[in-house]
Order: structure tokens, then C-alpha cells, then sequence
């Protein structure tokens, strides 16, 4: 059925769309950014291919050797456009105080004259030439209680086949929906619009970029990037900045956290949430192998970077996986590191910002120790370990990326989807720290926990745009995706302890760890990656209570004695290296606690004050 919307646009709506709001949201977009045709996505295996047919066409995707990576694709982004804009961002509350310090604030009015409405409106025309697609995605199964529809206009087909993996994407979403449903209105453009005959280029951007978001009418809007988190909207700007408000507000908490489920050799399963900053090892963890010598071990994965937690009536704290993809860091991956994805990678895969192989396959950065002789980088460059060698040219972007649907990972849990979650055993946080923090420590309470979250550090990584390798506090590592005031935020957790107690349920243990402690040679000093397991196992024992701990100044750690070692050849000597606690580096450290304590003196819990003058105390001892 074509309803005409206005002169000279049809706006295609399928029989099956009964949501009169939504069409008529869809026709004021249309007419607001001038789309030249509307779309709406089904989310149909013939559709995604037709669409991925369709980028091959224009030059966006070029496809893989179906016989070394079937059904997969290549795209390589405009050189600047690579990475989530943290200082392009924007929270829009009513009040400043409520996008808090950390956040970038406009007054929403102010800032839908500058996108929506103002004469010079970066909205207005912006996908002149261009088709919009209408996105319907669910995050969270289909129908379940915990789930919430999104629906993002976008004008980037790139956007619609990413979020077709990435959610549960199409028609399934509408009739979810029915005819009058909630959904979350993202508007997404690249800011790139076509004058009559103008030729597209195959990664159409803006070098002016916003990443807006409207907590109090759960609204986003975004412009100028194609890339990640800037563009499929139901990731970091719905799933954490738009969903971690609602939590605030509904009583759960929407967090950067992986979720996994590990087995012991008895069989007993239980289920662990772990927050690290974007690329310091979600992925990597929430598929981990255990090593040899900790056989019967087993890591099954149910999300690897975003999970809404709410607690039951049991006082327990259920989480879910809203998405159903990974959009994973592809420079490291391998199949030393990390089997699993590897073996997620062979079919159905967008690859974006990887090297090409001459063979039409994929290459990385770490993916094997030596180099394939030739390669087309992901500028288009030709590429040899020579050009590397005296240009240090990389042959992928260190924020390259693959998504690929969660239904590929080999160690995919059975309970990825129940729509009821799985009952948290402990959080675990960590920051990519070369030095000062050691490799894991537990906190004795839930406060001290909230204080070690809350105060976390880490080095910036290419994730997001701007300079790396900076410590910055990193709190719970949402610095860049809590949509709210941070403090208020950390109040929220601390209310958790009191809502879960009240019903009478366990509170999670708290971890804090760090894998990337360096050594005088600047190498990392911990082996990582299936090793993990090592520490993994302490927590769990920590959990059941049979574990032994040492105390010091922030909690407890375990000794050289309470690891396993079998299998792996780490010294006392090298474990005091990523374990000893450095009272200099502390107070040093305790420092920086102090000003983003002040940076955050708005609503700051006294609670936080309280602990960090017991840890200076210890100190001072
Ligand atoms: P986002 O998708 O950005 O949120 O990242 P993530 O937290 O899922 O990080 P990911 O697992 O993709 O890892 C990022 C980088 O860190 C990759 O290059 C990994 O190879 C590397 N990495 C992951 N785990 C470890 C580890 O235990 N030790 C070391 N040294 N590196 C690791
Ligand atoms: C992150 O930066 O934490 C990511 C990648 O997971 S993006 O989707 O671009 O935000
Ligand atoms: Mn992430």
C-alpha cells in the first residue's frame, strides 16, 4: 500500500505496518531530511542480501571468496570516520545537572534549532538523493517483558544489514509493536546528501559529526558518521545511554558489561557480568578456552558487551544480552587467542576496516605472526611488511571491526535468550592498566566494590577517536555511555545493595582485575587471553567459598599458592610483577581519585568520601 505522504513522495508503508505514530513519524523525517525514497526494512535473509548485492554495486562492500569466507563482505570507511566521536556526544536533559560532568551538554532546545528545526538545520535535506530506510529492531527477544523496540531511520545501507545482525531486526520488531506499541524514535544520517546526478562515494560521511541523545523523551538523533557506535543506534545510544536513564528511573541497570556462564568439572554452572572500557577485552573474555591443565573447565558465552541487569523477586540480579551480534575488535583476534571468534568468522561476516588478501580473503594485525607478502590495507593502499617496516603503515585500522550474528559463536550459552536472564554470581571490573592496579582483587563489601568501579582507570584505546594509551578514570566503564549524571548514577548502584537485601536476596561479589600490567621491557607480564581462566577459576572459588585470600589496603587478592598453575610456566617472581601493590603508585593514584571525586562533587554519594579517606588512612599507615 503507497500512502502519499506529500508531493512527490510515497512512503511505501507495507500492508502489515498498523502503527499510525510511527508512519507518521516516519512521514515527518522524510519530508524534514528530504529523502528522495523510503524503505522499510523486513529483516529477510533475501533482503539483507539483496541490500549487500546493492553496497557491492556501489562500491561500499566488496565481497569476500565465498570459498574462504562465505556470504561475507569488506568495507573500509572514510579514513575519518573510524571510531565513536566521545567529544561529538551529547546528552540534551532539561537541566545540565542532569547529563552530569562527564557528559557534553546542550539545552535540548537549543539543539533541536541547530539539527531539526533552526534555518541552517543540519537535518533539513540531509538525505537529498538518498533512500531512507525505516529499521524496526527489538533489543532483547522478540516479546519478552525485558525487551524494548527501537525504530532507526537511517539513510546508510551499510546501517540496515549491520543492525539486521546486530538486533532482531524487521518486520518481527512491528508486530511487536501492534498498532499503538512504545518504541525508542533513532534518526540516524550521514550527513551526505545528492544533488541530482552527483556520483556517491562509497563512504559517504560529514566531517561535522553529532551524537545526540534526549533522555528525558528517549529520543536520538544522529549525524555525520556511518561507523559503529556513532550509527547503529541501537547499540551504545539506546542500549546504554537511553536504557542506562531508563534503569535509573525503573529500578535496573543498563551496563558495558559482557555476560558469561562458566562450568566446573562437577558440573555446577554459574553466570559472571565483567565491565572493561571498549577494547580491553570483553569479547575476548566472554569466549575464553580454558588452558591445558584446567581441563573440564568450560566458558559459554551469553553477550559480549552490553547487559540489562534487574533484580527479582528473589533479590537476585537477572541479566540479558539486549543485542544479538557481535561488532568485535578484529586486530589481535586469532585463533591462539581466541579460538571461538575465530571460528564465528568463517561465514555470514561484515568485515569493516580489515586489510584484503590477494585471494579476496581478510588480514589483520595479529592475526598470524607472519604477514601474507601482499595486501590491499583499508585505505586501499597495496601493503607489504617492507612498506609496514619503514612507513609503519597498518595494514587494518586498529579499531577494524567484524559483526557477525551471536548465533555463529561455537560457545554460544543455551540461555543467551531467555527472556528471564541468568542469575549474576559476581561483577567483575577491569581497566588495561601497565601499572599500579594488580591483576585481581576482591572487595570486601558492596561499597567498597561500588568505590573500586567508580574509581576505575584506563588507558584510552582506538575505539574512540583522540589520542590512546591516556589513563583516564573510566567509571564502571561507562565514562562515554551513561546518559545521566555519573554520581547519581553511582548512587544508583549503591540503592541496589539496599533493594536487594530488602527482598532477602544474595548481593554478587565485586572483583576489580587488570591484564595489562608491563614489565621494565614493556611487554605484558600476564599471558592473558585463555589464562584468564586462572583467575577466573579464584573468583568462582571465591563465590563458593572455599577460595584463600591475602588482605591489603583495597580488598583481598590470592597468593602465588591459591592460583593454579599447572600448564603454564609463571613465576613468584613474575606474579609479584602483576600483583604487588606500590605504595608510592597508590597515593599517586589516590590523587587522581581525589579530583574526579571533585570533577563529581554534584550528588557524589558521602559514602565514596567516607571509603577513600579509610584507603588514604591504610596508606598513611
Ligand atoms: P569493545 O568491543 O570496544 O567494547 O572491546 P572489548 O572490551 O570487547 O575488547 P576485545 O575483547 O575486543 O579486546 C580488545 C583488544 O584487547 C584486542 O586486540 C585483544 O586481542 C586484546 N585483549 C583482549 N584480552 C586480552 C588479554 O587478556 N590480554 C591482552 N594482553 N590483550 C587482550
Ligand atoms: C565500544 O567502543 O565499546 C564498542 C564499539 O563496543 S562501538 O559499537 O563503536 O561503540
Ligand atoms: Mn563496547
Amino acid at each position: 500500500m503507497n500512502r502519499p505522504a506529500m508531493e512527490g513522495l510515497r512512503l511505501n508503508v507495507p500492508a502489515y505496518v498498523k502503527h499510525a505514530r510511527l508512519i507518521a513519524w516516519v512521514a515527518e523525517v522524510a519530508a524534514l531530511t528530504q529523502a528522495s525514497d523510503v524503505y522499510w526494512c523486513d529483516g529477510s535473509q533475501a533482503e539483507y542480501d539483496r541490500l549487500c548485492a546493492q553496497l557491492v554495486e556501489a562500491g561500499t562492500f566488496k565481497r569476500l571468496n565465498p570459498e574462504l569466507r562465505a556470504n561475507s563482505y569488506l568495507a573500509c570507511s572514510d579514513p575519518s570516520d573510524v571510531a565513536r566521536v566521545e567529544d561529538r556526544t551529547y546528552i540534551c536533559s532539561e537541566r545540565k545537572e542532569d547529563a552530569g560532568p562527564t557528559n557534553n551538554w546542550m539545552a535540548p532546545a537549543e539543539m533541536r534549532q541547530l539539527l531539526q528545526s533552526g534555518d541552517q538545520a543540519l537535518f533539513k535535506g540531509a538525505m537529498r538523493g538518498r533512500t531512507l530506510y525505516v529499521v524496526p529492531f527489538s533489543m532483547g527477544p522478540l516479546g519478552s517483558p525485558i525487551a524494548h523496540i527501537g525504530v532507526e531511520l537511517s539513510d546508510s545501507p551499510y546501517v540496515a544489514v549491520n543492525m539486521r545482525i546486530m538486533t532482531r531486526m524487521g518486520r518481527g520488531a512491528l508486530d511487536v509493536l501492534g498498532e499503538n506499541g512504545q518504541f525508542v524514535p533513532c534518526v540516524h544520517t550521514v550527513g551526505a546528501p545528492l544533488a541530482e546526478g552527483q556520483q556517491d562515494v562509497a563512504w559517504p560521511c560529514n566531517s561535522t559529526k553529532y551524537i545526540v541523545h534526549y533522555p528525558e523523551t528517549h529520543e536520538i538523533w544522529s549525524y555525520g558518521s556511518g561507523y559503529g557506535g556513532n550509527a547503529l543506534l541501537g547499540k551504545k545510544c539506546f542500549a546504554l545511554r537511553i536504557a542506562s536513564t531508563m534503569g535509573r528511573d525503573q529500578g535496573w541497570l543498563a551496563e558495558h558489561m559482557l555476560i558469561l556462564g562458566v562450568t566446573s568439572p562437577e558440573g555446577k554452572k554459574r553466570h559472571l557480568a565483567a565491565a572493561f572500557p571498549s577494547a580491553c577485552g570483553k569479547t575476548n573474555f566472554a569466549m575464553l578456552i580454558p588452558p591445558a591443565g584446567l581441563n573440564g573447565w568450560k566458558v559459554t558465552t551469553i553477550g559480549d558487551d552490553i547487559a540489562w541487569i534487574k533484580p527479582g523477586p528473589d533479590g537476585r540480579l537477572y541479566a540479558i544480552n539486549p543485542e544479538a551480534g557481535y561488532f568485535g575488535v578484529a586486530p589481535g583476534t586469532n585463533t591462539l587467542t581466541n579460538f571461538n571468534c575465530m571460528a564465528s568468522l568463517t561465514h555470514d561476516v561484515i568485515f569493516t576496516n580489515v586489510a584484503l588478501t590477494d585471494d579476496g580473503d581478510v588480514w589483520w594485525e595479529g592475526m598470524s605472526d607472519t604477514p601474507p607478502a601482499h595486501l590491499i590495507d583499508w585505505q586501499g593502499k597495496d601493503w607489504t611488511p617492507a612498506i609496514a617496516k619503514e612507513t609503519g603503515a597498518k595494514a587494518a585500522h586498529p579499531n577494524a571491526r567484524f559483526t557477525v550474528a551471536a548465533l555463529n559463536n561455537p560457545v554460544l550459552d543455551a540461555e543467551w535468550d531467555n527472556p528471564a536472564g541468568v542469575a549474576i554470581d559476581a561483577f567483575i571490573f577491569g581497566g588495561r592498566r601497565s601499572t599500579t592496579v594488580p591483576l585481581v582483587s576482591e572487595a570486601r563489601t558492596w561499597m567498597e566494590g561500588v568505590y573500586m568501579a567508580a574509581t576505575m582507570g584506563s588507558e584510552t584505546t582506538a575505539a574512540a577517536a583522540g589520542q590512546q594509551g591516556v589513563v583516564r578514570r573510566d567509571p564502571f566503564a561507562m565514562l562515554p555511555f551513561c546518559g545521566y549524571n555519573m554520581s547519581d548514577y553511582f548512587q544508583h548502584w549503591l540503592d541496589m545493595e539496599h533493594k536487594l537485601e530488602s527482598l532477602g536476596g544474595q548481593l554478587p561479589k565485586i572483583f576489580c582485575v587488570n591484564w595489562f600490567r608491563k614489565g621494565p621491557d614493556g611487554k605484558f607480564v600476564w599471558p592473558g587471553y585463555g589464562e584468564n581462566m586462572r583467575v577466573l577459576k579464584w573468583m568462582l572459588e571465591r563465590v563458593e567459598g572455599t577460595g584463600k585470600a591475602e588482605e591489603h589496603l583495597f580488598g583481598l587478592s590470592p597468593g602465588y599458592g591459591d592460583l593454579q598453575w599447572d600448564g603454564l610456566d609463571f613465576s613468584p617472581a613474575q606474579f609479584e610483577q602483576v600483583t604487588n601493590i606500590d605504595k608510592a603508585a597508590w597515593k599517586a593514584e589516590l590523587e587522581l581519585h581525589t579530583a574526579l571525586f571533585e570533577q563529581l562533587s554534584y550528588h557524589l554519594p558521602a559514602e565514596l568520601q567516607a571509603t577513600k579517606a579509610q584507603i588514604e588512612a591504610r596508606l598513611a599507615d
